[in-house]
């Protein structure tokens, strides 16, 4: 074990402080520490990676960083242990995505390391809540269930909390009002079978359906919202193809459900769960809106949904199911 692993700094004597576990010290890892630690969304962020090198030099950097940020520790190592006693362990190791590829064409490979990995850290750190942020997230998640025994509440998957975000800022330019404002969800596979739920959509309490545009802007037709819809999913494929990988958002994203989980929040995100008679879907992790707190999912949301993004979502969690089968899941 490097001697990064000591827990370094000062802890209130005999306080409860949150530990949150960052597996993987790539780009989505050590972004998602960072972001974490100029959030102060945990007391002690610990990363780990098989890569000693790596996660050393992490470590260091976010380290440097610490008098400008909220008080925290970081910590870190090659060996799992530093993960020990986590409140929430965030998994970001996996396959990288090469230009021209699919999230699917990922599975093998991170499937594969998730057999590795997770009995070690399920090991160290059996009552965290585990967060799977690593591609095909809808399929690694049920895989990791599997694998791990752990229950449908206690590991989930990022889902589409980010395309959801990515939605809600197209929206947001396109009407000419502020993100918060939005209120609207991408749900089913994070990927390219993923839908829009525009029946549920809402703009300052008025039904996306409703809009009437502000200030001379086109009004979110058919089109308008076709067009959307498939820049959201086709925004990880230009960002791939332009800088290699994708890390803020995702960063972020992954940050803000590890804070609903340390913070007990109770907020509806689209987490990736393995549902159980969602609108009739089964034994499939997918993105619904769902309720996320200390416990981690511990319920879906009945969102109402029109005929056709009912028949999406039934497609969506198809072609899912067919490459969690391929997999022997
Ligand atoms: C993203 O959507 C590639 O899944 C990653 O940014």
């Amino acid at each position: 074990m490097s001697a990064l692993s000591d827990v370094q700094g000062a802890q209130p004597s005999g306080s409860r402080t949150t530990k949150l576990a960052v597996v993987g010290a790539g780009a989505v890892g050590s972004t998602l520490a960072f972001a974490a630690l100029t959030r102060g969304s945990a007391r002690t962020i610990a990363l780990h990676d098989v890569n000693r090198a790596k996660v050393e030099a992490e470590v260091l950097d976010l380290q440097h960083g610490l008098m400008f940020t909220p008080q925290a520790q970081v910590v870190g190592s090659d060996d799992v242990a530093v993960c020990a006693g986590a409140d929430v362990v965030v998994v970001t190791a996996g396959a990288k995505q090469k230009p021209g590829q699919t999230r699917i064409d990922l599975a093998e490979a991170t499937i594969g390391l998730m057999h590795q990995i997770l009995p070690g850290l399920v090991d160290v750190a059996p009552d965290a809540t585990y967060l799977m942020v690593t591609n095909p997230v809808d399929v690694v998640t049920y895989a990791a269930l599997k694998i791990s025994g752990l229950s449908r509440e206690q590991l989930f998957g990022s889902g589409t909390v980010l395309d959801s975000s990515r939605l809600r800022g197209v929206l947001a330019q396109r009407c000419g009002v502020a993100v918060g404002n939005v209120h609207a969800y991408i749900a089913g596979e994070h990927g390219d079978s993923e839908i829009a739920l525009w029946s549920s959509a809402t703009i300052g309490g008025v039904p996306l359906l409703d809009w009437a545009p502000l200030g001379g802007r086109p009004p979110i037709d058919g089109a308008v919202r076709a067009e959307v819809h498939h820049e959201v999913v086709d925004s990880a494929y230009r960002i791939i193809a332009g800088k290699g990988a994708t890390n803020y958002a995702v960063g972020l994203a992954g940050t803000r459900i590890i804070e609903a989980v340390l913070k007990d929040e109770g907020r509806i995100m689209p987490v990736s769960s393995l549902l159980d008679d969602y609108h009739g879907i089964s034994d499939v992790c997918l993105s619904v809106p769902s309720l996320v707190d200390r416990r981690g999912v511990t319920d879906n949301v009945r969102v109402p949904m029109s005929d056709e993004e009912l028949a999406g979502l039934r497609t969506s969690a198809d072609s899912v199911r067919a490459v969690q089968k391929r997999f022997g899941f």
